[in-house]
């Protein structure tokens, strides 16, 4: 490692920041993160602070797990590489292939499609998508629908999905085809509506009104996720994804739930769909699938869409997509020891009881600070959004949001904050301390930027 002066001299200088102005990276350098231990990272100035981000959603079991670190390591002394395309293949990718067809029974997905992340594994959800309905002749099928406040990735095909300005402005024209619904979103949303029920079922019915009208031989597909996540933290009412799933079977529309965040225990259960008794046609996975510790994603296929591809007899059930780096096999390795890691520490249970502690104490902060204009999530994916008048819900601007961080960064916590939003999603393996610890550094951090009630 190079001396702190190195890292002040040349941080952000070479490089551009994913989601992130290049010239306010310049003015305002980012934290260079140097080491990591249990649910901690410290920096290159050797700051050490809690975690309260989990990475990027995607840490979940911390940054100390030894299988996955030797599992990485064996598979590379072994083959740090070889391909999966047409022809040949890996043990350690037959082998995962396996587990995930194990570890999503329950969805009754039973097929996967490898590749190096979210966005890849939505871009593959897509496009197979379209292709399933022109295996079964269905060519005029290539719509999609989708929620707004919806994050699926930075590929073309995610992006025009999406549902956010930010992430669409700067790259339109987007895919043709592509159209959105209000998300069932209790603190902002066209209908004024607050009671989650109800507004799940508007919600609903403008599925099933769009469907109508775009002409359901049309439609391809309706991507959600289970619960949003970078869109702000939406948990749908739980009767949301069950009415999605029914509107989609009565048009023949293939519902892909994306759970790149939430497929492997993130909400307190082991996905998503299974936390709403739902089962889609395909669903997207990255993130938990290896800790973080290699860029992998999947796509998992349902049983219906994998006999329309595996009876096809002709060229249109051939699979032209796919990636260098799909089924990666040290990759596949990491993912292997992650799953099995995951189950034998059962962070699901864990993130269901330190999420409702963290709930409790995120409620108990915004009674005390009028900033706090909203708290919602699930297990542990929670959303604090932040306004400058409670009333009128207009959101607190940047550089207040900015030193809260900041004041939460000084006092040993990282927090994420994006746009008007703290949103917090430790690893699954975080205790009651660290509840504490997060709690009592946001209340700190809210406190020194001058707001208590
Ligand atoms: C729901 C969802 N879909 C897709 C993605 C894109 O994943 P990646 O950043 O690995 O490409 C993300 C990333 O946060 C996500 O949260």
């Amino acid at each position: 490692m190079k001396n702190a002066d190195f890292y002040a001299e040349n941080n952000a200088k070479h490089m551009w920041h994913p989601m992130a102005h290049p010239a306010e990276m310049l003015s305002k350098p980012p934290k260079v993160i140097a080491s990591a231990e249990g649910v901690h990272v410290t920096d290159v100035n050797g700051h050490r602070v809690l975690d309260a981000v989990g990475g990027l959603w995607n840490v979940n079991l911390g940054y100390s797990n030894q299988k996955i670190k030797d599992a990485i390591r064996d598979q590379l002394n072994k083959m740090p590489y070889y391909s999966s395309f047409r022809g040949t293949s890996t043990a350690s990718a037959v082998e995962l292939s396996v587990v995930l067809k194990e570890w999503f029974e329950p969805d009754d997905l039973v097929r996967s499609f490898l590749c190096s992340g979210g966005s890849d594994a939505v871009e593959t959800a897509l496009r197979l998508a379209r292709q399933y309905h022109r295996v079964r002749g269905q060519h005029d099928r290539t719509k999609f629908i989708s929620l707004r406040q919806g994050y699926h990735g930075t590929h073309f095909g995610g992006a025009s999905v999406n549902g956010n300005a930010k992430f669409r402005r700067n790259y339109e024209p987007l895919l043709p085809g592509c159209f959105h619904i209000p998300a069932p979103w209790t603190y902002r949303n066209p209908f004024d509506e607050s009671d989650p029920q109800r507004l799940s079922e508007q919600c609903a019915a403008m599925l099933e009104a769009e469907i109508k009208f775009q002409s359901a031989d049309t439609v391809a597909a309706f991507i959600m996720e289970p619960v949003l996540g970078a869109g702000g933290v939406i948990p749908p009412h739980e009767t949301f994804m069950p009415m999605v799933r029914d509107i989609c079977d009565r048009y023949g529309v293939l519902l892909i739930a994306d759970e790149v965040i939430t497929a492997f225990g993130r909400t307190g259960a082991w996905t998503g769909s299974r936390l709403w008794g739902v089962k889609p046609d395909m669903m997207c996975v990255a993130k938990g699938i290896t800790n973080g510790y290699f860029p992998l994603g999947a796509t998992m296929i349902s049983a219906i869409v994998a006999d329309a591809f595996e009876n096809n007899k002709d060229a249109f059930g051939s699979i032209g997509h796919g990636y260098t780096y799909s089924a990666h096999p040290v990759g596949a390795a990491a993912a292997i020891a992650s799953i099995e890691e995951t189950m034998r520490l059962n962070v699901a249970d864990n993130a269901a009881v330190q999420g409702e502690t963290l709930m409790r104490g995120c409620r108990q902060l915004m009674s005390e600070h009028d900033i706090i204009g909203d708290v919602r999530g699930k297990g542990l994916m929670i959303c604090l959004e932040l306004v400058a008048d409670r009333k009128a819900k207009t959101p607190l601007d940047k550089q207040r949001v900015d030193a809260i961080f900041n004041a939460a960064y000084d006092a040993g916590v990282m927090i994420r904050v994006s746009g008007n939003n703290i949103i917090l999603s430790p690893s699954l393996i975080v205790d009651g301390n660290h509840i504490a610890t997060i709690l009592s550094t946001i209340d700190v951090a809210i406190t020194s930027t001058g707001d208590r009630r």
